[in-house]
């Protein structure tokens, strides 16, 4: 069975990303910085392996790239994380932490595997996004810049790596109802306010987006690289549905 490694994988979507591949047939080699947590995650799932590394320590990666043993045919980087405060008074340390973990780590995990991947013929990367890196989040600091930074460079990596059979895409997701957003649905009238919003009426799982990898990892994909694919039930681009129009209007413009 070939080696599909996931970062952030000790819960929320991570886990439910190593689940799909694991029921998929990947041998899969879970990644976080919460060593003990993902060690747990990992005995839950058959034939997984989990390793307390932090993916923005490049030495780190490294060391654990090179004690797989094999090259994994398929990389997955999920570990994401937010910090919110109004860009007024942010402190620059949050700023610069959610670049580091979000674009600068999906950057060294990235490279860490498709030198290898480029020595053992090709393989597949996939890197999770967010609609907030297509359509800004207010208060959400330099979260946003630091998913439209990973789709831009993915779509980079598409270009430099595709001749050495390595394709690159993104997931990105919309209103996940779990891992990090746990706390934001919590509240019920958040919840239903946002459900409400979603042209396809109710929020994402992880499992929604643990299938979007699941295919772009696949060979079924085997001629899509550099995308950015939205799994977000159609929100991200629906914000013309939510305002309001004259019913009385049935004609704008010239009419002859
Ligand atoms: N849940 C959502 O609503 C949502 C929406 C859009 C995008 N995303 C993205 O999906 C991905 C997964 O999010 P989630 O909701 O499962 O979050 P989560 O907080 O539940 O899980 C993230 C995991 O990443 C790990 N992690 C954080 N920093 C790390 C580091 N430096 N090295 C290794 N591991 C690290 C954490 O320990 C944690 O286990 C993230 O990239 C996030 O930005 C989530």
């Amino acid at each position: 069975m070939a080696l599909a490694v996931v970062t952030g994988a000790a819960r929320g979507i991570g886990f439910a990303i190593s689940n799909r591949l694991a029921d998929d047939g990947w041998t899969v080699a879970m990644l976080d910085v919460d060593g003990e947590a993902v060690t747990t995650a990992a005995s839950k799932i058959a034939g997984a392996i989990g390793v307390g590394v932090d993916v923005a320590d490049e030495p780190a990666v490294e060391a654990t790239f090179d004690a797989f043993g094999e090259t994994p045919g398929l990389v997955v980087n999920n570990a994401g994380i937010v910090r919110f405060g109004p860009l007024m008074d942010l402190e620059l340390a949050k700023f610069e932490a959610v670049l580091r973990v979000n674009l600068t780590a999906t950057y060294i995990v990235a490279r860490a595997a498709a030198r290898r991947m480029a020595k053992a013929g090709g393989g597949a990367i996939v890197n999770i996004t967010s609609m907030n890196g297509v359509a800004p989040g207010p208060n959400a600091g330099s979260y946003g810049a630091a998913k439209a930074g990973v789709a831009l460079l993915t779509q980079q990596m598409a270009v430099e790596w595709g001749h050495l059979g390595i394709r690159i895409n993104c997931v990105a997701p919309g209103l996940i109802d779990g891992g990090m957003s746990e706390p934001i649905y919590s509240d019920p009238s958040i919840r239903e306010a946002r459900e409400s919003k979603v042209p396809l009426g109710r929020l994402g799982s992880s499992e929604d987006i643990a299938a979007a990898v699941a295919f772009l990892g696949s060979s079924q994909a085997s001629y899509i690289t550099g995308q950015n694919l939205l799994v977000d039930g159609g929100v991200t681009m629906s914000i013309i549905a939510h305002l309001p129009r004259p019913a009385a209007v049935d004609t704008v413009g010239m009419t002859k």
